[in-house]
């Protein structure tokens, strides 16, 4: 018997974004220029970029505007993040043509997240993406503690399964769902990627796992078995919602890579020259990131 698996998998790189936005010390723009761009060279085909937040509140991504002018590329799927109208209009002054909204299931976790109840944003986003889409925008909505939230504890499947529901309603071209601070456990990854594959077939699914208690490859595992052949990773694990305590970094990219392609699924990423573009900003980070033992096997795989 074998397990029922896709021949290949989609990574969306989100290193720049969601991998540094939780980083204290600023680095340097150019640095995450160049990690942008050897990340690009590694095969990493879709990316979110940078955010177009406050930067009162996430000071990481103060530099949104200079990513953006100097990052796009043709053949990458250049995702930026906006929160509210005011993130919309300086998307706008960019060529930026990927936009990601955000919204947390919990009301508790928005409020810490944007400032507003669940209900707020999504009443302000919903226009915003019938416009997005009326310029030929590829939108996006990452749905945050769509198992667990921080402060409310569990969420329920339903809960996540109406709001997921009602983004597809406004014409959403894809939902990454997020394990926001790593609870999940993967029968719940299985139970709710099934679920929304067999509800919203029509468009793109994503699963965005953060591998606080390191479950992050066996719920992708139990995701791939739903179906799911779309992942959110982070390059050397980097990641985490400043407002999510608790959450560490994202599932790792290399780890992925490793993982699916010893199981012979293709991501078309490789993996030294990712592990090149992790070297890139090591000396920036506060976290001790090992990957030694990938350049060892990397030629193995
Ligand atoms: P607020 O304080 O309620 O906003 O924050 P406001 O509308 O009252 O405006 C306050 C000030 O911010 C004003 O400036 C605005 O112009 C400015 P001032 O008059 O004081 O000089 N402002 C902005 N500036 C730049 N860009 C903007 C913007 N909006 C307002 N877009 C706000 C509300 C949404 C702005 C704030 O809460 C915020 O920026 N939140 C973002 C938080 C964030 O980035 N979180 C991480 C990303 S989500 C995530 O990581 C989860 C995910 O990975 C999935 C998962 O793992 O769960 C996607
Ligand atoms: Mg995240």
């Amino acid at each position: 018997m074998m397990l029922s698996l896709p021949k290949k998998v989609t990574i969306i790189e989100v290193g720049p974004r969601d991998g540094l936005q939780n980083e204290k010390l600023l680095v340097p723009t150019d640095i995450k220029k160049q990690f942008i761009s050897n990340l690009r060279s590694a095969g990493l085909q879709e990316m979110e970029l940078t955010s177009f937040v406050s930067p009162k509140w996430v000071p990481q991504m103060g530099d949104a505007a200079e990513i953006a002018a100097d990052c796009l590329d043709e053949k990458t799927r250049n995702i930026v993040l906006a929160p509210n109208r005011r993130g919309i209009d300086r998307i706008y002054s960019t060529n930026c043509k990927a936009v990601a909204v955000f919204v947390g299931v919990s009301n508790s976790f928005n409020f810490k997240n944007i400032n507003k109840s669940t209900r707020d944003s999504l009443a302000e986003l919903k226009p915003i993406i019938h416009e997005l889409k009326q310029k030929n925008y590829f939108v996006r909505a990452c749905i945050s503690t769509a198992f667990y939230c921080p402060y409310e504890g569990k969420i329920s499947e339903s809960d996540t399964l109406a709001l997921c529901h009602e983004f597809v309603q406004t014409g959403v071209d894809e939902l990454s769902v997020a394990d926001t601070i790593g609870m999940a456990s993967p029968n719940e990854s299985f139970s709710l990627f099934s679920q929304l594959k067999s509800r919203f077939n029509e468009i793109l699914i994503t699963a965005h796992f953060h591998d606080t208690r390191k479950l992050a490859l066996a719920n992708i595992l139990a995701a791939l078995q739903a179906g799911i052949d779309r992942f959110d990773t982070s390059a050397g694990g980097l990641g985490g919602c400043p407002f999510a305590p608790g959450a560490a970094g994202n599932a790792a990219t290399e780890d992925v890579v490793f993982m699916l392609e010893r199981m012979g699924i293709a991501t078309g990423v490789d993996l030294n020259k990712l592990m090149t573009a992790i070297e890139v900003v090591i000396p920036y980070l506060s976290r001790k990131i090992e990957t030694g033992y990938y350049r060892l096997h990397a030629q193995t795989v």
